[in-house]
């Protein structure tokens, strides 16, 4: 089984005038990569950050942490190249955001990055599935995107469930509501790439919400292995 458990907590919800002592504290505390929120006020009616703050993160974290660009974004098109050279690791992109999903994916791999694409709540799965042996993770939202805090959707779980059955080497990325009280769900349906923003930032020991979130998703990748 070529995915494994990692936990991405995202940064939304932390002090963001020390965004870069925050990214090294989470890392610290057992993160695996740092999935960060980029949205642009018209995609998502909220507003937090772009190239220019992934270039400086990048400078103050150093090349080692993994840095998934969560585009939340309308032409998402035009922050390839610039996030590319910012330092970006992963470009994940929102399927409902561009009518050229197969051309945006050719340019993100030129562009030297990995390739997210996310869904949104009501986009289906079968529209993501014919893009799925192109691209290195899908994004399932359990929240609708925008803001973090939010509760957890279960009703996302099957889409989950249906891609890791389709699809059984894919990381699977699951992003909203996620934490102690979800996890399981989201490990049993399949996904393996879990991003946390308030449980784990908002959390007195977030290393420990962290290393029991991967705890509970390895378990489930264990058991299906043995499954099968
Ligand atoms: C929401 C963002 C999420 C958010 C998650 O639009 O994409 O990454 O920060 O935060 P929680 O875990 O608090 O829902
Ligand atoms: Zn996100």
């Amino acid at each position: 089984m070529a995915y494994s458990a990692k936990i991405g907590p995202s940064i939304l919800s932390s002090d963001l005038s020390c965004l870069g002592s925050e990214c090294v504290r989470m890392m610290e505390c057992g993160a695996d990569y740092l999935h960060l929120d980029v949205m642009d006020g018209h995609f998502v009616p909220n507003i937090t950050f772009g190239h220019p703050m992934v270039e400086c993160l990048r400078k103050s974290v150093g090349q080692d942490p993994f840095f998934d660009m969560h585009m939340m974004v309308s032409r998402p098109e035009q922050w390839v190249k610039p996030m590319a050279a910012a330092g970006a690791n992963q470009y994940t992109f929102h399927l409902e955001a561009t009518t050229n999903p197969g051309n945006l994916i050719k340019e993100i791999r030129e562009s030297g990055m990995k390739v997210g694409l996310a869904i949104k709540p009501g986009t289906t799965v079968e529209e993501l599935a014919p893009w799925a042996n192109e691209i290195d993770m899908a994004l399932v939202m359990t929240v609708e995107p925008g803001f973090g805090g939010q509760k957890f959707m279960e009703d996302m779980m099957p889409k989950v469930s249906w891609l890791r059955s389709q699809f059984p080497s894919l990381d699977i990325e699951v992003d909203g509501g996620v934490g102690p009280d979800s996890i399981h769900k989201c490990a049993e349906a399949g996904a393996n790439m879990i991003v946390s923003g308030s449980a784990v930032i908002g959390s007195d020991d977030p290393r420990s919400v962290i290393a029991l979130l991967r705890t509970v998703v390895a378990e489930a990748i264990q058991k299906r292995s043995l499954d099968r």
